[in-house]
């Protein structure tokens, strides 16, 4: 790939800056995730990093999976399963989807019952607007469990 990367005048290394462009990820934040293994750079004979293209993929792997609300720890988690010494397949990226697929689905769920349900009662015990009468008499929905009763997903294992 990189001997055609570079017959097309693309670099196959890219400078902190470069990637820092790229992606939309600020200097400092590439630098810690340097720090926290989710991405890799070589150096220079000047000791200035340089980043394989590939890093970007990763780089917008972690931003959005943050932006989802997924922990660094989770992400790093995911991508140290990728090969860290060749560029990743698109069979090793299926791979960490399927390993992630239930927990995106149960946030999706999450998501859309957030966005479904807030002008409703959401079960939480305040019986503060009007349904709460007709979907949470008296706070029976106490009594299944802590937390908005009608708003959480159930993790379904
Ligand atoms: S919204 Fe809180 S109990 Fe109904």
């Amino acid at each position: 790939m990189n001997d055609a990367l570079q017959k097309a005048g693309i670099s196959p290394t890219l400078t902190v800056g470069e990637v820092a462009r790229r992606s939309g990820v600020t200097v400092s934040a590439l630098h810690f995730y340097e720090t926290q293994g989710l991405i890799h750079s070589t150096r220079t004979a000047g000791n200035q990093r340089r980043y394989a293209r590939t890093m970007l993929r990763r780089v917008a792997f972690v931003r959005v999976a943050q932006r989802v609300g997924i922990s660094l720890a989770e992400i790093g988690n995911a991508l140290a399963a990728l090969p860290s010494d060749a560029s990743p397949s698109r069979e090793d990226w299926s791979r960490l989807s399927m390993s992630w697929r239930a927990e995106l689905d149960e946030r999706i769920a999450q998501l859309k019952k957030l966005r479904d349900t807030l002008d409703d009662c959401i079960g939480c015990g305040c019986l503060s607007i009007d349904r709460c009468k007709l979907r949470n008499p008296l706070d029976r929905l106490g009594a299944e469990g802590q937390g908005p009763q009608r708003l959480l997903v159930r993790r379904v294992d």
